[in-house]
């Protein structure tokens, strides 16, 4: 089913198909012991590819303030395999009906198209769900910082009230009593099923979800033809007004917090602020806190409508149209904010694929 690129985007669409990806540009998982095997061969095929795509005219890599994913992740693949079926499994929470992947829909950009989600007994998120996709190169986890890497992530999910509304004791009884997994977890962790291990096994999986070879990023790599002229010309623009300044490195964001609402009143426009508003406040309880958030990634941001923490943009022409706003304090031209939207699409990136 071919759909125009409007209708995709506001229905949050599943992963497109990857444009002139090939299995050997995957996100591959390499075992330690053999990683300096893989790695030359996963090199020499790299180029190879990067030099088929390009058709042979590949140019020089680009020096630019977004830097592309890289296409190897080293992970021990048998803590990522029981990784993927923890995120699945329901036993993670108190009443055994919700799972990391209720929330976070892999096929729907690791979110999933709603302002928020219900978790444990019907309680809705105060905040919109975020993508995990590239999750693991944030320096900081959740809108407002407070976990300061994936495992800690974790730990704070598993007992959150409208999450999974659980407790560790519960379930490592619960994974430890199921006897596949108390195998593949005494192959995989010296401590067998633990709350540390459990923890580990999430956060090998999620380093694993990440989406290299975007169109942009072929373009970093020196395939000049990778994006368009329109796409381009979008890029220039996020530089020249000044995005970069917030969006930048190989997420696109999510190296540093920033106010939301710097050249403007965001809050009082939208109205009816509640706590979850308050940003990084809530972690510090500096004023200085208030209202500021950690930059988000722009990466496959096409497929992770709505935006903001409050889920209150339900299109990437919104999005730019606020940001524009209130934290560069213009107003957006409909070319402008056009060329840009053109541009945030050709982040998208190739879903990894499991061995
Ligand atoms: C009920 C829905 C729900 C469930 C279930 C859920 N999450 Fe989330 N997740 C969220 C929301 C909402 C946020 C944002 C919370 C915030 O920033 O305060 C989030 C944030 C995250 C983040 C931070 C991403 C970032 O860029 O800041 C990670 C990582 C994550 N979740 C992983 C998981 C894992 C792993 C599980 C399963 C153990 C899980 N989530 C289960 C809703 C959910
Ligand atoms: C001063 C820093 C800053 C600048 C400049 C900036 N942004 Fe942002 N951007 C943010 C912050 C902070 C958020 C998160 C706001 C929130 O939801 O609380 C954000 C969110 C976004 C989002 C929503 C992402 C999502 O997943 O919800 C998009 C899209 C975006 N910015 C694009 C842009 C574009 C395009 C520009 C330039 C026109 C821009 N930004 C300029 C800091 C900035």
């Amino acid at each position: 089913m071919k759909r125009s690129r409007k209708e995709a985007h506001e229905a949050s669409p599943a992963w497109p198909a990857a444009e002139g990806g090939r299995l050997s540009d995957r996100p591959r998982i390499e075992r330690p012991r053999a990683a300096a095997a893989l790695r030359t061969i996963c090199l020499a095929l790299a180029a190879a590819v990067a030099a088929a795509l390009a058709g042979g005219a590949k140019g020089q890599p680009l020096d630019e303030p977004i830097k592309p994913i890289p296409t190897v992740t080293r992970e021990d693949p048998s803590r990522v395999a029981i990784g993927r079926r923890l995120f699945t499994d329901v036993r993670l929470s108190a009443n055994d009906q919700v799972s990391c992947a209720s929330c976070h829909d892999l096929g729907r950009g690791g979110s999933n198209g709603k302002p928020f989600s219900v978790g444990f007994r019907g309680n809705a998120t105060t905040v919109n769900v975020p993508t995990l996709f590239n999750a693991s190169f944030n320096f900081r986890q959740f809108w407002n910082g407070r976990a300061e890497t994936l495992e800690a992530q974790i730990d704070e999910v598993v007992h959150n009230s409208t999450e999974m509304g659980s407790d560790w004791s519960d379930v490592v009884r619960k994974v430890g009593a199921d006897p596949a997994y108390r195998a593949a977890f005494a192959a995989a962790y010296p401590e067998g099923v633990s709350r540390t291990s459990i923890a580990g096994a999430l956060a090998a999986f999620e380093r694993t979800l990440v989406t290299p070879n975007s169109r942009f990023d072929r373009y970093l790599r020196g395939d000049a033809s990778a994006i368009d002229a329109t796409e381009r010309s979008g890029y220039e623009k996020f530089k020249r007004y000044g995005c970069i300044a917030c969006h930048q490195g190989v997420n696109v964001g999510g190296n540093m917090f920033q106010k939301f609402g710097v050249m403007g009143d965001y809050f009082a426009a939208r109205g009816h602020a509640g706590e979850a508003d308050l940003g990084r406040y809530l972690v510090t309880h500096d004023e200085r806190d208030r209202h500021v958030f950690k930059v988000p990634g722009l990466r496959n941001v096409e497929l992770t409508a709505p935006y903001f923490h409050d889920g209150s943009a339900a299109t990437l022409e919104a999005a730019v149209a606020i940001m524009f706003r209130y934290q560069l304090g213009r107003i957006a031209t409909p070319g402008d904010t056009q060329a840009i939207v053109a541009f945030l699409k050709t982040l998208t990136g190739e879903r990894p694929s499991w061995p």
